[in-house]
């Protein structure tokens, strides 16, 4: 029988914004400390060709760390598994930022999710780009299939003169040869890449390939199914820091957040869904948008357990 997934949504939607505690919106890139908490969307988009939509979920915004699940995918296009030379794939049971692991582990970052593995990730695109900045950039549109999505400069802007945590892990990285290009050439990548702005549309359109055994929406990429089966599963293990055990634990599906409180989560060969509430729980992920995506697999018996 056919789930009513429009009905499963509406009803996450209104109980979860009659909430008063809507978490933290980020305040440590003061850019994202102007985006209003009150903002709250879902979308979902299954394999078999439907898509439900309810709240903000067109509205556009920062993506930050999941952008990293879209580098790490293009650097596998590139590069295959020597990938995994430079960046391990543990979790890292650590905030995203955290440095002391890096400097014990010889400058091999704990995975590609985490602030130094994303590094490691931006120096292997610098270095295989030819215009890297926007090759990124086309590589994200043409997953979406839609060119208007960009940059926002003032938020990449923000990020670098606060960034003294990204500053320290790729200085650390350099120190250990594991950054080919300079730092400020990959920092400058980096924070660009996290300031792309999405909406919860076109970030289900953009995880399509990871549900799809590596086939993008419009087939315009392609990773092989080994490589969505290792994307997948970092994602599951990675995708949110300290509290990757818990969102496993509670919602049991692979995913990837971000501080812009943006949550990307899937099932192989059934659905992409996309959350957006600005307001972070204690970890760093978006509080509603846990216990929305928590809702939603309890309700539909959806999820990888
Ligand atoms: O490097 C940073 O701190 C941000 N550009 C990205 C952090 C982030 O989104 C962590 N995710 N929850």
């Amino acid at each position: 029988m056919r789930q009513d997934f429009q009905s499963i949504l509406n009803t996450i939607y209104q109980e979860l914004t009659s909430l008063d505690d809507k978490g933290t919106v980020a305040s440590y890139i003061p850019e994202l400390a102007k985006v209003d908490k009150h903002h709250f969307g879902i979308h979902l988009r299954t394999l078999d060709g439907h898509s439900y939509g309810v709240g903000d979920f067109d509205t556009r915004f920062s993506i930050q760390s999941i952008s990293k699940v879209l580098a790490l995918s293009q650097a596998a296009s590139l590069v295959g598994n020597d990938i995994f030379k430079r960046v391990d794939v543990e979790p890292s049971g650590n905030p995203f930022n955290h440095l002391a692991l890096l400097e014990i582990e010889n400058g091999i970052p704990r995975n590609p999710l985490i602030n130094s593995g994303a590094i490691v990730i931006a120096d292997i695109l610098i270095s295989y780009l030819k215009n890297p900045k926007q090759d990124f950039l086309n590589y994200v549109r043409d997953l979406v299939g839609d060119d208007s999505i960009d940059f926002n400069l003032e938020v990449a802007h923000s990020e670098k003169i606060t960034g003294f945590k990204n500053y320290a892990a790729a200085n650390l990285l350099k120190s250990f040869n594991n950054l080919e290009n300079s730092v400020d050439e990959v920092l400058y990548f980096y924070f660009h890449q996290c300031s792309i702005e999405m909406s919860c549309r076109q970030l289900t359109k953009a995880f399509y390939l990871f549900a799809n055994k590596g086939s993008s929406l419009l087939h315009k990429a392609q990773l092989t199914e080994s490589m969505i089966k290792r994307i997948n599963a970092i994602m599951l293990t990675c995708g949110f820091y300290d509290e990757a055990g818990e969102f496993a634990f509670e919602v049991g599906l692979p995913g990837k957040s971000g501080v812009g409180g943006g949550i990307v989560a899937l099932l192989p060969d059934k659905f992409v869904i996309t959350t957006w509430s600005p307001g972070l729980n204690k970890k760093g992920n978006s509080q509603l948008g846990m216990m929305a995506l928590e809702q939603f697999t309890s309700a539909t018996k959806l999820s990888i357990f």
